[in-house]
């Protein structure tokens, strides 16, 4: 029976332990530019010993950025600062993989190029709110503009912008891309049926919503390799914005069959209900990874213990953990000798300087 300080083979990858760091948004990318900067590094190098680190979100070309101060992999500029935080990763013996983002319609015309608005599978005016600049200008909780759909003729280029971003993830040292399909930013909104009632190739069937998915996956493992490929989602629908799909299940398993096919490097279960109580949807990602084959993780509110029965259930081959990463740098040597967590300050998520970001300390 496996144990989170297992290895576990991630495409060309071997993961030492199976302690995962999940993505997380932290803001403090330098302007202008949305570069990464030195104090990022350090944050990063810090985390080394997770078994992985998913890298927070990050936006793959300018209509797929959502929020203030997040960083980009679409410049050249953007590309170069980021080899320093995949240079100290791998000095300090980690491992690290991009998380390639597109918001879709969870953005604000302040946050994009002048002109544009965010765009989505449907135009839609909703309730979801981002980071961005408020009609004063001042940066704050705004509701999101308006998005308009994307035409037939634009969704051709959608594959390119993330294939783009995966070459230039390569290139900047890291080990690998996550593909963010997650929380209901633009994938998710082609794949949940209660949104995307588009009457073309990408909207109504199942099918026809896991299209753009599938050429994202494909183009990305076209330039990349599939064994440096996986990709997050998160199920029923319960990120910023869209309604829960009833079709979610069978939609899930016909991308497990896809994701299998393609072989991609892993699976990335982000769920929101297993803070407290035992997911309802256990039985679901059983028969996910059973299907899928290749490697299967899990994140959402787990603890040492509930981690360890994930494993144990056959749930999963390794959890993600986000917050406690956050004040925890040491998470795995913690975790492995009972050392108690630090508890994080949510004051400080998004945004800022140095505080609550590299200044939680180490155990003894
Ligand atoms: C500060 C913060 C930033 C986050 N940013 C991202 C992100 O960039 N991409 C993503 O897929 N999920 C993001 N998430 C969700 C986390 O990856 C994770 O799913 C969530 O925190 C639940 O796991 P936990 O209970 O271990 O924290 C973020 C969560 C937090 C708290």
């Amino acid at each position: 029976m496996p144990s989170l300080f297992d290895p576990l083979p991630v495409g060309r990858l071997r993961l030492p332990n199976r302690v995962i760091m999940a993505p997380l948004t932290r803001c403090r990318a330098a302007q202008p530019g949305d570069v990464p900067t030195p104090l990022m590094a350090e944050y990063y190098a810090q985390r080394a010993s997770a078994g992985l680190i998913i890298s927070e979100a990050t936006w793959i070309e300018p209509q797929a950025k959502g929020y203030l101060w997040t960083p980009g992999i679409f410049t050249t500029a953007q590309r170069d600062a980021w080899r320093q935080v995949t240079d100290a990763v791998h000095a300090a013996g980690g491992r690290i993989m991009c998380q390639l983002w597109h918001v879709g319609r969870v953005s604000h015309a302040s946050v994009l190029p002048e002109g544009m608005v965010p765009v989505s599978s449907m135009a839609t005016e909703h309730e979801a709110h981002t980071f961005a600049l408020d009609a004063e200008g001042k940066p704050g909780r705004v509701r999101c503009t308006p998005c308009r759909a994307l035409t037939f003729k634009e969704l051709m280029s959608v594959p390119q912008a993330y294939g783009h971003a995966a070459t230039q993830a390569i290139d900047a040292g890291f080990d690998g891309v996550e593909i963010h399909a997650a929380n209901g930013y633009l994938l998710e909104q082609f794949m949940n049926g209660v949104l995307n009632t588009r009457d073309d190739a990408f909207g109504g069937s199942i099918e026809n919503r896991c299209r753009l998915v599938l050429q994202v996956v494909d183009e990305v493992v076209r330039l990349i390799g599939a064994d440096r490929t996986g990709i997050r989602l998160s199920p029923h629908g319960q990120g910023i914005g869209p309604r829960p799909d009833p079709e979610w299940e069978p939609l899930a398993m016909r991308l497990m069959r896809n994701l299998a096919a393609r072989r991609v490097a892993f699976v990335h279960i982000s769920d929101h209900t297993s803070k407290t109580i035992d997911s309802p949807h256990r039985e679901l990602w059983r028969a996910m990874r059973r299907e899928f084959g290749g490697a299967f993780m899990v994140c959402g509110g787990y603890t040492h213990e509930t981690a360890e029965r994930e494993l144990a259930d056959g749930v999963a081959d390794a959890v993600v953990f986000g917050k406690p990463f956050i004040s925890n740098p040491d998470l795995v040597e913690r975790l492995q000798r009972g050392t108690a967590l630090a508890p994080w300050d949510q004051a400080t998520f998004y945004g800022g300087d140095h505080r609550g970001y590299t200044d939680y300390p180490r155990a003894n």
